[in-house]
């Protein structure tokens, strides 16, 4: 597949208007995509688990006008208009206008609310431009009714790839692969594709408990955090060491070694970080508390063997990741031992999820 191939031939139906809700989760990057070129195409592949509670749920109000020089969109969040959020949503409407002629032909309310709280420290812009990408998905098929499925999912990820590089990675579940790798056959840095080999029952249901230890906005977006990879003296490397990860993590997937897998996202956790300490400007994204966390998981574990592990994202909170069946005792040790780290106490507990849903 190629950029063209997204390009719609002439539309056979005219809708005039109409409604349409989804609901698309957010994820977690395993092996993490960090740098990126010209329009979120990744420097190196990155592989998620698919969450399932966090979610964004997006209601597309359409109808058709006449005048199409411009866009004409409200955006609502929990019923509050939001003119902050008009730029980011007007660039991605001018980014996708090619693959999407009608964007122009209709005026929108797009009214959004989040699962997980505000202020939280979570971003949304993955649940939230994939759940918008599959709403304008929706009003294409409606054109195009005899649009095929996998089609849709394939646009419907390229499109929220244009409005934030992860988001592409939400649509389906449970284990979702992004970036060209030699590694998973398939793979593309226009979408993202589901993980296509054998996976180990112990990662079925595995669990994501999300420790907020500082829920204000994150320090660095995401669009300066990868830009600092632009002329870093390790960026290289790096790109090199993802694709090298991604070969690695097959056999662990595939033979459920647990251990392997534990040391593989740390490693993968860690460099993040360490590619933010050591770019021009640098930033230490983790607080006191994330690593007073990342010390106690690891006492635990050499004490109980218990299969425990954590990532990171481009901030402090930590995700605490372990199997289903250690669940009881898990939960039990963050309760206890690490909930005291978060900021009023708060925690949110998710699990690997099957993706995106329309409502009704
Ligand atoms: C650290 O997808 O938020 O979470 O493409 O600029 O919108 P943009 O970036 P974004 O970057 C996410 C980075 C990360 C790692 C990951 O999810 O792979």
């Amino acid at each position: 597949m190629t950029e063209q191939d997204f390009i719609p031939q002439e539309y056979t139906k005219t809708i005039e208007s109409g409604t349409i809700t989804w609901e698309s989760p957010s994820n977690i990057a395993l092996i993490k995509y960090w740098g990126k070129k010209k329009d979120q195409i990744p420097e190196n592949p990155s592989i998620s688990f698919t969450l399932n509670n966090c979610k964004t749920i997006t209601k597309l109000t359409y109808s058709r006008k006449q005048d199409t020089s411009n866009y004409e969109f409200e955006v609502y969040l929990d019923g509050e208009k939001k003119e902050e959020f008009k730029p980011k949503i007007e660039t991605f409407f001018k980014r996708v206008q090619l693959y999407l002629p009608f964007l122009d032909s209709y005026v929108f309310k797009i009214e959004t609310t989040n699962t997980f709280p505000h202020s939280s420290g979570i971003a949304s812009s993955a649940s939230g431009m994939s759940a918008l990408a599959l709403c304008l998905m929706s009003l294409e098929k409606q054109l195009n009714p005899e649009m095929k499925d996998d089609f849709f999912n394939q646009k419907a990820s390229f499109l929220a790839r244009l409005g934030s590089g992860s988001a592409c990675r939400s649509i389906e579940g449970d284990l979702i692969v992004w970036g060209k790798t030699d590694a998973v056959d398939g793979s593309s840095d226009l979408f993202a594709v589901k993980y296509p080999y054998k996976v180990h029952e112990n990662f079925k249901n595995y669990q994501d408990t999300i420790l907020l230890v500082d829920k204000r906005e994150k320090q660095v977006s995401s669009t300066v955090g990868h830009n600092l990879m632009h002329n870093h003296p390790f960026a290289i490397e790096r790109f090199k060491q993802a694709h090298e990860h991604l070969k690695k993590l097959k056999p662990i997937l595939e033979s459920g070694n647990l251990n392997d897998f534990i040391a593989m996202i740390e490693s993968e956790a860690l460099t993040l970080h360490a590619m933010m300490m050591t770019s021009m400007p640098y930033f230490i994204l983790m607080k006191p508390n994330t690593l007073k966390i990342i010390n106690k998981i690891w006492e635990y574990r050499n004490q109980t063997k218990s299969h425990i592990g954590f990532t990171l994202d481009a901030g402090a909170n930590v995700h605490v990741l372990y199997p289903k069946h250690e669940s009881s005792e898990i939960l039990e040790f963050i309760k206890n031992e690490l909930v005291a780290y978060c900021q009023q106490g708060h925690y949110i507990c998710d699990e690997i999820g099957l993706g995106a849903n329309q409502l009704l």
